[in-house]
């Protein structure tokens, strides 16, 4: 033991001024858990006062080209200026319906790790995946790349939240011991790439957490947190959320 557990906030192309001022007003600093949110970009420096509460701050995704002619794209460096100091990367949005590619989830990895950004990973297998009998395969399938990279300040820098697809704001959550036995081996995989890392990876589960589910799921041995879309619009939920999560 010994890790804090990790929330992370991920609010999606959702929210606004209110939900911004309303987090502002919230209650996160809690001992036992690092909580991140992960806003619009657009909103990351009125979210600025939070960082002397203890709460980080992250994009949901990022550039992997520093500057250039990327009509639309946000380069680390920008996210680090307005106070970010992580980032989502390979959500199964962005996969699914901005077709990230393996290729372009690593180069991201990459970009981030340069520019001194945590990374969290996000993996997950679809509903057919795993009615085949798949779901390892694709999971782990999906954390090649770490051994491509071939990177410790990368893997150092890394947290995997598993997100079964079928499970993301369907109010459907794997059960606990489903994740578990998933996390177990993502924490596997990735102990066979350097003997400490696999110990200090923080792994979350993520697809319809609540304040409700979340505690059964921090009971498990691999599972080390959380990332929250649709109970995080809710600051009252996220709150809760996180004072579950850190009294583990
Ligand atoms: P959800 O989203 O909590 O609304 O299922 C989680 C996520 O996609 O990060």
């Amino acid at each position: 033991m010994g890790k804090k557990s990790l929330v992370v906030a991920n609010w999606k192309c959702n929210g606004g001024i209110e939900l911004v001022q309303s987090y502002l007003k919230a209650f996160l600093e809690i001992d036992g858990a690092d909580v991140v949110v992960c806003p619009p970009v657009i909103f990351l420096t009125q979210l600025r006062a939070l960082i002397r509460k203890n709460v980080s701050l992250g994009a949901q995704d990022l550039s992997a080209f520093e500057a250039g002619p990327y009509t639309g794209n946000i380069s680390s460096e920008m996210i680090l200026e307005c106070g970010g100091t992580w980032t989502l990367i390979g959500h199964s949005e962005r996969r699914a319906l901005h077709l990230e590619s393996q290729e372009e989830v690593l180069q991201k990895l990459q970009a981030a790790n340069r520019a001194g950004l945590k990374t969290i990973l996000c993996v997950g297998e679809t509903l057919a995946d795993r009615k085949s009998g798949h779901a390892v395969e694709k999971v782990l399938g999906q954390l090649d790349i770490l051994r491509e990279a071939n990177d410790a300040a990368l893997l150092d820098n890394l947290s995997i939240a598993y997100e079964p697809i079928w499970a993301i704001g369907t109010g459907e959550t794997a059960s606990p011991s489903e994740a578990q036995s998933m996390h177990e081996r993502i924490r596997e995989k990735v102990s066979s790439l350097g003997e400490t890392l696999g110990g200090n990876l923080r792994i979350l589960y993520g697809g319809s957490v609540s304040a409700h589910n979340c505690g059964s799921f921090l009971k498990e041995g691999d599972i080390d947190g959380v990332l929250v879309g649709g109970s995080c619009l809710n600051v009252s939920e996220f709150e809760k959320i996180v004072r579950i999560c850190g009294s583990r």
